[in-house]
């Protein structure tokens, strides 16, 4: 049987340039990078180069590069770290209904300790108003928090415009850019970023390793206590493997990321065009304008069947496909990201993300297209909802398509 990767934003395969590079580290190169003998010096030096890798993806220096174990750890660093550090000055927060959990789950921990939260709606598309963002803030407003990039839609937010916006009121900016980096270009000058987090296993890197920016000068309290590793920003042995490979998933996502992201597009496209001239009632969640959405993702709504379905029917056809992002799946709430886009929860139910990645091709599409038109029609067929009299309606989405 095929089998047809296309939940690239859950996890990405390891690319073997990384790996390569990562298994003398396991091997003969098992030094304590803080060791100061021949077995540490050796290895530090690797985990400095790959500093210099990342921070040259970012454009930053590498002295303000600090690796973590993840996106989630590096979310919750910043969140966390900025409200103590900067208790004396406020002790209230601006970020969106669309975020990871790694964030929003961030705040609400927050908001047991007292921290007043604001969480900005976003409209049917998914995106963000920025004069509710610029009213939302007030003189306590230590951090604005917002996603480079969608994982579920893969929309793409205005992150520059909010960073002028933070500059203007002197407030604390960070993104959550785990969806972004190594998919479009990620400048923390141009977007005035004061921290920024991306995770490893999201860019052809391995699990268990990540990493956050922090502009020269932040004050953040550490997360984890403990030894001085990382200038006492960041406790604990480096994962000296891990970091080597960032360091080079990195640079290869530099290399091509234009080619990489115009290939990956035309395929989303095609996938995206395919489907809506093959399935009929079908919504597109996320922005209408694909360009507005990252080059790989698409998230489709197939009315009246369930997405895990239709997921199910996927894997046996050997497509790996996700409903709602892979850490929410397994529970039976819709998304709260369509949630929040007001998404009719019979359609958010359904709502079913291609993230496509490196290694698919114009075949691994064409499969697809071929496969999903007759399970589609198939699970309607045993769908109750799909013969009911009245068609679906959905008040504000134009793209659900009433064929029935
Ligand atoms: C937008 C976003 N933020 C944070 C995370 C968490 O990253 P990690 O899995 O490295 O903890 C994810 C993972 O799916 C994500 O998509």
């Amino acid at each position: 049987m095929k089998r047809i990767y296309m939940d690239n934003n859950a996890t990405t395969a390891v690319r073997p340039e990384v790996l390569d590079a990562m298994l003398p580290f396991y091997r003969e190169q098992f030094g304590n990078p803080s060791s100061v003998h021949w077995a540490g010096r050796a290895v530090s030096g690797a985990v400095e180069k790959a500093r210099e890798q990342v921070a040259q993806l970012i454009n930053c220096s590498p002295a303000e590069i600090v690796f973590v174990s993840c996106g989630s750890e590096g979310d919750n660093m910043a969140l966390k770290g900025t409200v103590d550090a900067l208790r004396d000055k406020g002790d209230h927060i601006i970020t969106t209904t669309v975020e990871h959990p790694a964030v929003l789950e961030t705040c609400k921990a927050l908001e047991k300790q007292g921290v007043r939260v604001t969480y900005l709606p976003v409209d049917h598309n998914g995106m963000l108003n920025l004069a509710e963002l610029e009213a939302a803030i007030t003189d306590k407003t230590i951090l604005i928090s917002v996603m480079w990039a969608n994982n579920e839609t893969g929309n793409l937010y205005p992150i520059e415009e909010i960073g002028a916006i933070a500059r203007k009121y002197k407030v604390r900016f960070h993104t959550d850019a785990v969806q972004a980096v190594g998919k479009v270009p990620v400048d923390v000058q141009k977007a005035n970023v004061d921290l920024l987090v991306l995770s490893g296993h999201k860019l052809g890197a391995a699990k268990g390793v990540g990493a956050i920016y922090i502009r020269r000068g932040t004050r953040l309290t550490p997360f984890m206590h403990g030894g001085h590793q990382e200038r006492g920003r960041r406790a604990g042995t480096h994962n000296v493997a891990g970091i080597v490979g960032l360091g080079v998933a990195c640079e290869l996502a530099g290399a091509h990321l234009e080619a990489e992201a115009t290939r990956i597009r035309a395929l989303r496209d095609r996938l995206e065009q395919g489907i809506l001239e093959r399935v009929p009632e079908i919504k597109l969640n996320g922005h209408p304008d694909p360009n507005l959405r990252l080059p790989n993702t698409l998230n489709v709504s197939f009315a009246y069947i369930e997405g895990e379905s239709l997921l199910l029917n996927f894997d046996m056809k050997g497509i790996a496909a996700s409903s709602g992002s892979a850490c929410t799946s397994g529970s039976l709430e819709p998304s709260h990201v369509m949630g929040a886009m007001c998404v009719d929860v019979v359609l958010a139910h359904s709502s079913t993300r291609f993230s496509l990645g490196a290694d698919n091709t114009e075949e691994d599409v064409d499969y697809v297209l071929e496969v999903l038109p007759p399970i589609v029609q198939r699970l309607r067929e045993m769908s109750p909802l799909y013969n009911r009299a009245e068609p679906l309606s959905c008040k504000e989405c134009q793209v659900i398509r009433k064929v029935h």
